[in-house]
């Protein structure tokens, strides 16, 4: 087996430093594409069978150290008893948004292998086609998962969200207890079921004030971590820098940074024993080949040779172009 990724997120030593990137399966590929023009992306999510194989794709073009299994954050939503929808163009859906206390009625507690098992099922495929590379799994945060929940969808201002955790804050703490409570034994069932390591995705606690970040995220954060064990737990979060000296409330042993923190400071107030992910700006993949390696070594050389797990400080965006991806792995390679 592969073991970049697992001994850079122990903090032990490696020839190189392992490359992944968010989102590696998606619409940049032509061949996932050419799979989407047949199935929607909410049957992808379910079919086990089509999962693997997009879960793949990247594998077999790129030299990648780990893979992370294909799915997404909200079918955890449907898990507690939402129904969501994806609509071309229009991001994601979440019917029947909870705004207020007389919803909290209508959530569920659900039993994760009975309601999400189509990730576990991709994950022990995964182990049997790829013994030799390690696998992540992953979930959205408790507040990430509150925010689609509230919304009803993508927002830029998150005013119902904040609204509700302001104005009856009993009624937030309780969804944010269950949503820790499911995603923490869903993390649990992917290490079950063959994740190296897994992946909490808190995309919008960035929105939050540090004292909000820590009330409302980290606390719950923590929660959903602290019933995880057996595989390295990351935790990643966008415009993390108001925060940085708090993110190890979470109790997570790794942290995913974005383009906008600067490592050689954040590895200070971490800790120099904490590892660390990131932090490539996804826009750069689109820079010539050479100012793509020029920025990938500046990164590495500012994580330091070890506890550093190469990857963008965000999701690479559907135009992307395959060069662009080729020269920042190449650019990881050239490390040993
Ligand atoms: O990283 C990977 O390759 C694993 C797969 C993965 C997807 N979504 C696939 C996906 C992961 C880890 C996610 C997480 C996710 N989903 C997050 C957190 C991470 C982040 O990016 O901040 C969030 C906020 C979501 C919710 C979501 N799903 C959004 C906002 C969208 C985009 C909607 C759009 O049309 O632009 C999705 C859809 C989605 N998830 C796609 C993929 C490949 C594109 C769907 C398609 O094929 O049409």
């Amino acid at each position: 087996m592969n073991d970049r990724l697992i001994r850079a997120l122990k903090g032990q030593p490696v020839d190189r430093p392992p490359v992944w990137f968010m989102r590696q399966a998606g619409r940049y590929l032509p061949e996932y594409r050419e799979v989407r023009s047949r199935v929607s992306f909410l049957e992808l999510c379910r079919s086990p069978e089509l999962a693997l194989e997009v879960t793949l794709q990247p594998l077999d073009r790129f030299r990648l150290d780990a893979a992370i299994v294909f799915s997404d954050i909200l079918p955890v939503l449907e898990a507690i008893g939402r129904e969501i929808s994806f609509e071309p163009g229009m991001g994601p859906r979440i019917h029947e948004p909870l705004r207020d206390r007389a919803g909290l009625a209508t959530l569920v507690r659900p039993d994760v292998a009975v309601a999400l098992p189509h990730v576990p099922a991709t994950l022990k495929m995964f182990r049997e086609a790829r013994p030799d590379t390690p696998i992540l799994g992953f979930a959205g945060s408790p507040f990430t998962l509150l925010c689609y929940l509230v919304e009803g969808q993508g927002s830029k201002d998150f005013k119902l969200t904040k609204r509700l955790l302001w104005e009856d804050p009993e009624a937030a703490d309780q969804v944010l207890g269950l949503l820790a409570d499911v995603v923490g034994d869903y993390l649990q069932s992917q290490i079950d079921a063959g994740a190296a390591a897994v992946q909490m995705f808190d995309t919008w606690a960035g929105v939050l004030s540090p004292p909000d970040w820590e009330r409302w995220a980290g606390r719950y954060a923590a929660r959903a971590l602290a019933r995880v064990k057996g595989a390295p737990r990351l935790y990643f979060t966008r415009d993390s820098s108001p925060f940085l000296s708090r993110l190890h409330q979470t109790g997570a042993d790794a942290f995913g940074l974005d383009w906008r923190v600067d490592l050689a400071p954040a590895r200070e107030i971490l800790g120099q024993d904490t590892p660390i992910q990131g932090n490539l700006d996804p826009i750069a993949l689109f820079a010539p080949p050479e100012e793509i390696k020029r920025r990938v070594h500046a990164i590495c050389d500012a994580a330091g040779p070890t506890g550093h797990v190469f990857n963008l400080g965000h999701g690479v965006i559907p135009s992307t172009p395959i060069a662009g991806v080729e020269a920042m792995i190449e650019a990881v390679h050239e490390r040993v």
